[in-house]
């Protein structure tokens, strides 16, 4: 098991689920029975949330999408309580969001107010962050728009729907990091908000959730699309990786990526915005070029951080709040997997090979274990 790509679990089928699957030869990516190019803009994220709940318990029948709104309402109420740990507000929320959810009582949250509490959660530090003070939900809003009216002040219908469609792009994708580590967690017996807070603190690392924002750094630093191929030579030969591109599974273009670029076009653009859309993608093709002369035999193609980036911009969230908004619409994923592990699964616990130092002679005939 020595060698640079041992350990990382891929090709290892480790559970059935019936939440999502991943094809990553032809890209093809399956949420709750739907291909998600049909899924986005279609079904609305509290929609899916039911589907993807109701799959997760083994159910036939989805439960009403309002209970979303109502689990904002309880999750506002938690706030105060909530808030000490929320003030950590440097860097990119994702520790705040993680202390913040660890407060829920874990005897009292289910799927629902885990994820209304996510979302009112990294709202509120947002506008905290911006001195500002938190904003109460509307629970008859969509959940989106709810979100970013939160964070922002307010939502247009059309940045509201561009959201959307990025946290249901993003509810699930089979078993990545934090799926897995809420999983794991959920194996031992553990409770949901642990879960959840397990999943936060996968999705805090930069080769998971973590890249958006640099995504839009490195499209600063660039700024135009004619500096594209000289910059981003010089990062490769400094070893450095290109954020949003390269994915663990997909081979080809990552599905999301081309959802999302949609979702973006949908958007009425100013003059600025499609300059923005230019930039992006006269980088990704740059990078994909350099990338494929280094890596002949590894295709490394955009994945959903790159415009993810460019979508979260749009709709006008600060690039810091990106990785907990990925949160916002990953957590009902991770609901649903922890109500299936618990339903299906056993305890997870692999095996390791050992390659420490043997013990001497006379431990080993000393009889003690
Ligand atoms: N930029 C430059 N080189 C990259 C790269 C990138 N974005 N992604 C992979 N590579 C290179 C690796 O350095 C490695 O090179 P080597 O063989 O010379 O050592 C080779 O491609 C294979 O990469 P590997 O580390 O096996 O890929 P992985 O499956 O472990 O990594 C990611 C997948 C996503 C972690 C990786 O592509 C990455 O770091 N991307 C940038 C971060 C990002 O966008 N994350 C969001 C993921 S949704």
């Amino acid at each position: 098991m020595h060698g640079a790509r041992q350990g990382g679990l891929e090709g290892t089928i480790f559970a059935e689920t019936s939440l999502s699957d991943v094809d990553g030869e032809n890209g093809q990516l399956i949420i709750a029975g739907h291909r998600v190019e049909a899924l986005a803009g279609q079904q609305t994220f509290e929609g899916l949330c039911a589907r993807l709940w109701a799959l997760g318990e083994g159910q036939e029948v989805a439960p009403a999408p309002a209970v979303l709104g109502a689990a904002r309402v309880r999750a506002f109420a938690l706030l105060p309580a909530v808030e000490p740990a929320l003030r950590r507000l440097d860097g990119d929320g994702m520790e705040a969001l993680r202390a913040a959810l660890a407060q829920l009582d874990a005897n009292a949250a289910d799927a629902a107010l885990v994820t209304a509490a996510t979302a009112v959660f990294a709202a509120a530090w947002v506008r905290l962050r911006a001195g500002q003070t938190p904003l109460a939900p509307d629970p008859l809003a969509g959940h989106a728009a709810d979100y970013l009216r939160m964070a922002v002040g307010h939502a247009t219908p059309a940045h509201g729907a561009a959201l959307d469609a990025y946290l249901v792009t993003v509810s699930d994708h089979g078993l990545n990091a934090s799926t897995f580590a809420a999983r794991v967690v959920t194996s031992t017996g553990s409770d949901l908000v642990s879960a959840v807070v397990a999943g936060v603190a996968a999705l805090k690392g930069p080769l998971h959730g973590g890249a958006p924002g640099p995504v839009l750094d490195m499209l600063d630093a660039i700024g135009t699309p004619a500096a594209a191929p000289a910059w981003l030579q010089a990062q490769l030969a400094a070893g450095r990786r290109i954020m949003g591109m390269g994915h663990r599974i997909y081979r080809v273009r990552d599905p999301r990526a081309f959802v999302l670029e949609r979702a973006l076009a949908q958007l009425e653009q100013t003059g600025a915005r499609d300059e923005r859309l230019a930039l992006a993608r006269a980088v990704e093709r740059s990078a994909e070029a350099l990338l494929a002369e280094r890596h002949p035999d590894r295709p490394l193609r955009a994945n959903v951080e790159f415009y993810t980036a460019l979508l979260l911009e749009a709709v006008g969230l600060p690039r810091a709040a990106f990785s907990a908004t990925f949160a916002v619409g990953r957590v009902a994923g991770w609901a649903a997997h922890v109500a299936e592990q618990r339903r299906t699964g056993r305890l997870i616990r692999p095996g390791s090979r050992y390659v420490g130092p043997a013990p001497s002679a006379e431990q080993a005939g000393s009889g003690v274990n």
